[in-house]
């Protein structure tokens, strides 16, 4: 049987932090206690009943049976202006300035790919969604990440970018509440980022996977849509995974700048198949859901958070309580590389966490802790850690 070589491209892309972590957990699995996987993001609770019910209704449906528009339906693309009006006050044109598509994931990857020529810089920051490295790659860009730190509470600063890499920029790619990090951003963050994208006259684009989960209730992330000046510079991808814990679902959106809508569309066309009829039925009703039933899903989070900064300041684990997203980014012992420490919790504690160096060099030396695990699970493994005492 002959065995064929993958493209240069494909040999480019980094295997996949999370498939990568699935072989380390493979290696404990024959051992006494259960592990406890404390890596990934995926949210474990169900999606509300009403959204199942209306997929369940609409399935029936035989107009749901045809290939649906390649634009998504009219009723959708309104059901997303009136989400983003009634949450954020930004007002939308279904006509221009959306577009869906299944899951948050295509829009990371395909609009680098509809905006980028190859050798221009996509500039995120470091550590980054380890997905945004793969996106330059395959637009055949090159990568640059703003390196974060502690000290800026994981903010970047612009005036890091090198001027040489600025000037071949083709894109600058940001996400807040921030993924590894947790970082929140401030109004000035966005204020920034314009000024900078207007200096090097390049797209803006602001993943908010994260937007329903900030620190505490009544504190909702910013939008970078709600600048005024923003949808001149750039777009905003939102997914239904995190805010109506729909990841299985697959359903996502951009929204803003119409040039930019309108380059990917022509990709999306080329690229990717459009959503089932019936998951954009159901997706109207999740948008159009109380807002008391939204920050009940979040409220899980702040609720387990809560409880795990206390178990880890009682184990003397340094954390900043100031995050967002449902991670916890957290610094490792001294003495222990992000690697290191991640084998030791699943050697002595049976916990796998996400090492830092993972979402990239500026990772190093933290762990990502997730909490979508059940509170049960998240108790039962900040106990295994305390009793390994590696916090002086
Ligand atoms: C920052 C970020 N962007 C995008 C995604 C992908 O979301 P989706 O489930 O909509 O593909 C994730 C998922 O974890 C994420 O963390």
């Amino acid at each position: 049987m002959p065995v064929f070589s993958p493209s240069a491209l494909v040999n480019e892309l980094e295997e996949n932090l999370f498939s990568a972590l699935e072989k380390m957990a493979a290696q404990v699995e024959s051992l006494q206690r259960p592990l406890i996987d404390l890596s990934s993001g995926s949210p474990r609770q169900p999606t509300p009943p009403a959204v199942v019910a209306s997929l369940q209704a609409a399935a029936a449906r035989p107009e749901n049976h045809d290939y649906p528009s390649f634009w998504g339906k009219f009723t959708l693309r309104q059901a997303i202006a009136r989400f983003y009006q009634r949450q954020y006050g930004v007002e939308l044109d279904p006509e221009h300035e959306i577009a869906v598509f299944h899951g948050a994931h295509i829009g990371v990857t395909g609009l680098p790919r509809a905006l980028l020529n190859p050798g221009q810089y996509l500039i995120s920051t470091d550590p980054c969604y380890p997905i945004y490295r793969s996106a330059a790659v395959q637009a055949q860009a090159e990568f640059y990440g703003i390196p974060l730190h502690a000290a800026r509470r994981f903010l970047p600063d612009f005036i890091e970018v090198p001027e040489k890499i600025a000037r071949q920029a083709g894109l600058l790619m940001l996400n807040y509440p921030h993924n590894p990090t947790g970082a929140i951003a401030t109004p000035g963050l966005f204020a920034e980022a314009l000024e900078f994208v207007q200096r090097w006259q390049i797209p803006l684009l602001h993943d908010f996977a994260y937007a329903a989960i900030g620190q505490r209730a009544g504190e909702k992330p910013l939008s970078l849509l709600a600048r005024p000046e923003a949808k001149q510079w750039g777009v905003e991808i939102y997914t239904l995974s995190k805010t109506f814990l729909m990841a299985g679902w697959r359903f996502g959106f951009v929204v803003g700048n119409a040039s930019i809508i309108s380059a990917f569309k022509k990709l999306h066309t080329h690229s990717y198949s459009t959503v089932f009829g019936a998951v954009q039925d159901a997706a109207v009703t999740a948008l159009d859901l109380p807002e008391n039933e939204v920050t009940h899903f979040a409220a899980i989070y702040h609720r387990r958070r809560e409880k795990v900064i206390q178990a880890l300041r009682a184990m003397r684990w340094p954390v900043d309580e100031r995050q967002g997203t449902f991670f916890l980014w957290l610094p490792v012992p001294a003495g222990f590389s992000a690697q290191q420490f991640t084998e030791k919790l699943l050697r002595d504690a049976q916990v796998l966490v996400a090492p830092g160096h993972g979402f990239g060099a500026g990772g190093e030396g933290f762990v990502r802790l997730s909490l979508t695990a059940s509170e049960e699970a998240l108790a039962e493994a900040l106990k295994r850690i305390a009793a390994l005492k590696l916090f002086a």
